[in-house]
């Protein structure tokens, strides 16, 4: 596996497998891998030539009392992780090669980026989108692959793609959860041991509401209640959200009609964490 650390070299690698006529499958992270990142690598292989991963973590979508500096960079290991998924090159640039100065230029996908997290986190999203479209400019892949556990920045960067006529193809793979049900997070590794006996009842307010809406029920309210519920015996965190919105359009929907996202933020009380998830309820992103 090769790793590139430049702009100009990660595009040579990426000319030379078009030039043999091959595809190439992108993954973006933000390091600290982990079983679902690994899945997203997995479904890229499937669907592509060559697999291209990204580690950058990303100082344009932190806000400034955020967790930039203490976000875990264990880059070795990451490395080993990437190479065994049969990675080809692993684009591993510094913030200076990103953002030179003067950088002026951000991509903002309107109304989308402002609502569920871009409430608490107004500039996340523009971030997000910024260093998305410059990675895939500079990687220039067929497919590109994203979690559901993001849903929102899948949502977003959808419409990035299609109102910007960017010429890849966009994928949306599922949760990868660990055995108790919590989504898997690079985050999870902040949480005390409290903490993390009490996170997957985030996973279980969700189910409940599953569960309901599988038993014919369409109101919203009464499908939000039954997550609440769950959340309201929880000591550890507390909920930022729990919303259920238009898979499109991300405004909140009074009954389930169509494809519509159930999407919960939760803060914990001891580590401040801030953990996310969501399902959706008879449909895919
Ligand atoms: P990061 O949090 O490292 O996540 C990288 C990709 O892995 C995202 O597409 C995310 O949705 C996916 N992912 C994370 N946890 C997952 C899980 N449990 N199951 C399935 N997929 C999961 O998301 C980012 O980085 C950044 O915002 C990025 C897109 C790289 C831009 O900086």
């Amino acid at each position: 596996m090769k790793i590139i650390r430049t702009i100009p070299g990660m595009r040579e690698f990426s000319a030379g497998i078009r030039g043999q006529g091959r595809t190439i499958g992108f993954v973006p992270t933000m390091g600290a891998l982990h079983e679902g990142h690994l899945s997203l690598m997995r479904v890229a292989r499937e669907h592509a030539d060559e697999l291209v991963a990204s580690i950058f973590v990303n100082p344009t979508q932190f806000g400034p009392a955020e967790d930039l500096a203490k976000y875990p960079r264990p880059f070795d290991r990451d490395c080993r992780l990437a190479e065994s998924e049969g990675c080809a090159a692993l684009f591993h640039p510094d913030a200076a090669e990103m953002y030179p100065a003067p950088y002026r230029t951000y991509v903002t996908v309107e109304e989308l980026g402002g609502r569920l997290c871009g409430i608490s986190r107004p500039d996340h999203f523009r971030g997000v989108a910024t260093v998305v479209l410059k990675l895939l400019n500079i990687v220039a892949p067929d497919f590109a692959v994203f979690g559901q556990k993001d849903a929102q920045q899948a949502i977003v960067l959808k419409r990035m793609i299609s109102d910007l006529n960017v010429p890849v193809r966009l994928i949306v793979a599922p949760t990868v959860r660990e055995s108790d049900g919590l989504a898997m997070s690079s985050r999870n590794v902040y949480l005390t041991a409290h903490e993390r006996s009490d996170v997957p009842r985030i996973y279980e307010g969700l189910r409940a509401a599953q569960r309901l809406f599988e038993s014919g029920e369409r109101s919203a309210e009464r499908l939000l209640n039954a997550a609440r519920d769950t959340y309201n015996k929880a000591s550890a965190f507390k909920s930022e959200y729990i919303e259920l919105v238009d898979i499109a359009s991300l405004s909140p929907v009074k009954t389930v009609s169509g494809p519509a996202l159930l999407a919960v933020a939760c803060r914990t009380v001891e580590s401040n964490t801030r953990l996310i998830d969501n399902i959706i309820p008879g449909g895919e992103i």
